[in-house]
């Protein structure tokens, strides 16, 4: 449906969908509560993930509680303006009753400023950029919301000048890693996630000030893997309109890894990623690992 494929618009240099830059006096006017606890991620970057486990941290490990809906219904995303008859994130969460879990691909200067007013505890969680890029290639393949990616030589080009929705993955990254230590932010990293999920799971449980048994904690390691969550209807986006996503062209859980890049780079645009990525993150003590 050519009607869906979205026109782009810039804030401040960030590339947005249309409908969240003509909605964005109102998401700019967003209202944070202090109890509010707010997931923020580059896109592709674990954000699911991130949203299950911490759903299933605040229901005690009980599956069936976390699957009372989609994801995107539990914890809305709140600069998501949809056109109609499509429901919008932003709607979802004011009219969410507190205490709101939120979700968030803002760079850190285009959060809406109450959250930093009412010092919302915020979890970032950033993934390589290499792997990030090659999810966010196949996503912008099965999404109709999503510009086209073109080639995949031509979306690298595209990835590292930062003209894909919600801008450079180098700025995102480094920005919120300035952020963190000014506010109540908690940074994690997909590959230490994936290499172990029990120490980065108790990371959040200490930020999130909540205990829980070891049984429990094993519970939602298991219910927050790759595996299954891959096969949960209300995790795995696959209740998405085929108008929105189709999971033919590529799932939204595709592969869950680290490291598939090396399976879609070829050595000359790995060598040329590589110039780029030295130069641009130059001067930060932010670093990641692609070997897990
Ligand atoms: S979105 O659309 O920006 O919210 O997407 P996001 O959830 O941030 O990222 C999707 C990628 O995360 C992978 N994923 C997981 N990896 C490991 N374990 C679990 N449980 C998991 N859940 C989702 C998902 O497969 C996408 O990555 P790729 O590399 O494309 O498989």
């Amino acid at each position: 449906n050519e009607s869906l494929v979205p026109e782009t618009k810039e804030i401040n240099g960030i590339l947005l969908t249309k409908t969240i830059y003509n909605d964005w006096d109102k998401i700019w006017n967003f209202q944070a509560k202090p109890d509010d606890l707010l997931i923020a991620t580059y896109a592709k970057s674990g954000t699911t993930w991130t949203q299950e486990i911490v759903d299933m941290i605040q229901n005690d490990g009980n599956v069936k509680k976390c699957q009372r809906a989609n994801t995107f219904d539990r914890q809305p995303f709140i600069e998501w303006i949809m056109p109609p008859p499509f429901i919008s994130g932003f709607d979802l969460a004011i009219n969410m009753p507190s205490p709101r879990t939120l979700k968030t691909h803002l760079p850190v200067q285009l959060v809406p400023p109450s959250f930093w007013k009412q010092n919302s505890k915020i979890i970032y969680m950033a993934r390589n950029a290499k792997d990030c890029l090659v999810s966010y290639y196949h996503f912008s393949r099965m999404n109709k919301f999503v510009p086209e990616p073109g080639t995949f030589e031509e979306y690298i080009d595209t990835f590292l000048n930062g003209r894909v929705l919600w801008g450079s993955w180098f700025d995102h990254v480094k920005g919120w890693w300035e952020a963190k230590d000014k506010h109540q932010i908690l940074y994690l990293f997909y590959e230490d996630m994936k290499e172990n999920p029990k120490r980065e799971i108790q990371k959040i449980l200490k930020f999130i000030e909540k205990d829980i048994s070891e049984e429990i904690l094993n519970k939602i390691i298991h219910h927050t893997s790759f595996d299954i969550m891959k096969d949960n209807p209300m995790a795995n986006y696959t209740s998405m309109p085929i108008s929105i996503m189709d999971h033919s062209i590529s799932p939204f859980m595709r592969k869950g890894m680290t490291g598939d890049w090396k399976n879609h780079f070829t050595v000359a645009q790995n060598e040329k990623f590589d110039e780029y990525y030295k130069k641009k993150m130059a001067g930060t003590t932010l670093t990641f690992r692609t070997e897990i």
